[in-house]
């Protein structure tokens, strides 16, 4: 049997949502991560410090007696976000970071940003401050095609921000492409992406396998396969520019499976061995405490996890439980399409 140890991960992109589902998928991230970002795209979002406390203590109620976890806040940026309110809510140490989310690109985003100049003189607040920014990295403009959106919103928006305010910490989150990829291994040294595992396991050709699978639809979207490699390089590479953000992203069953299916991938519980086996196949398995469990935390000037985990390879491949409960509804956890034979052991 082989084992390795390795630092306690952390998440730099959850969605834990509100209510029952809240209730539900905490659990599955506090299991194996230590910390992660919580995002605040909740219908109202999380538009203030107040509201971000709030939402702190509901997860936290929600947190099993037996692990050890922090949430991190993040604010949602709105046309109308006040830089006082950022400065006060971010030195109070009531908020982590803020999120820009343009208006429309995914789930409940509609308050998001129409124009970025709108957002200036917070981006520069945030600069001055060291408050990261995190960026939803498509354009919404309905004549781009989808799988087009977040390179041209690299080279028109990311570029502009980036040369506009070099010092401001940003991450362009869960990225999927290899120019994205590109751009941020050669941008200003302010500047990381997070990659989900989804994206690291999946071609675009995973929503079209023998019909149309509605529980590989994510945003942004899943693309080519020359692009998943371009990802797995980068993340498997050590390079502390990238770490995980998982994006994991509960949609009820029945809101994926519709005449307008939501988007979002539920990923948390095997995430761990998930990564494990995809890095091992990679031949890069001592690589994967960099992407997973240090360089975020660089990133954020946050300390290193002092916990460990053990993961262990078993004989047999896992056999992965479908979905969770949620009331008489489900969750579908995600699955990829290779053997997964690694389990977080201790
Ligand atoms: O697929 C996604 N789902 N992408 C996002 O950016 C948001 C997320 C969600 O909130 O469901
Ligand atoms: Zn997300």
């Amino acid at each position: 049997m082989e084992e390795i140890e390795i630092i306690k991960p952390d998440d730099w992109h959850v969605h834990f949502r509100d209510g029952e589902v809240l209730n539900t998928v905490v659990p599955e991230t506090t299991r194996h991560f230590a910390r992660a970002i919580i995002m605040p795209n909740l219908v109202p979002p999380i538009l203030k410090g107040v509201d971000a406390v709030k939402y702190k203590k509901k997860i936290q109620r929600a947190i099993p007696k037996s692990d050890r976890f922090l949430p991190l806040m993040t604010i949602y940026l709105t046309e109308n976000t006040n830089k006082n309110d950022i400065r006060i809510a971010y030195e109070s140490g009531q908020v982590f970071a803020a999120k820009l989310y343009p208006a429309g690109a995914t789930t409940n985003s509609d308050s998001g940003v129409k124009d970025i100049n709108k957002i200036m003189p917070v981006l520069e607040t945030m600069s001055e401050i060291g408050m990261p920014l995190l960026i939803h990295g498509e354009v919404t403009d309905k004549e781009i095609d989808i799988f087009d959106r977040e390179k041209v919103f690299v080279d028109q928006k990311l570029d502009f921000i980036c040369k506009e305010l070099p010092e401001l910490k940003i991450t362009l989150e869960h990225i999927t492409t290899k120019e994205a990829t590109a751009y941020v291994n050669e941008g200003n040294k302010n500047l990381v992406a997070s990659i989900t595992p989804h994206h690291l396991a999946l071609s675009r050709n995973a929503m079209f396998v023998g019909g149309i699978r509605p529980h590989n639809y994510c945003l942004p979207i899943l693309k080519r396969e020359i692009h998943r490699k371009a990802l797995v390089e980068v993340a498997v590479s050590g390079n502390s520019k990238f770490f995980l953000g998982t994006d994991t992203a509960p949609h009820l069953t029945s809101d994926k499976e519709s005449f307008c299916g939501c988007a979002g991938i539920f990923n948390s519980t095997y995430c761990v061995s998930i990564l494990a086996q995809l890095f091992e196949n990679e031949s890069a398995l001592h690589k994967l405490e960099n992407f997973i469990s240090k360089n975020g935390a660089k990133h954020y000037n946050l300390k290193i996890n002092k916990e460990k985990i053990l993961i262990t390879k078993s004989n047999h491949s896992l056999l992965f439980k479908k979905e969770l409960d949620v009331k008489k509804q489900k969750i579908r956890i995600f699955e990829p399409d290779f053997p997964v034979f690694w389990t977080v052991s201790g």
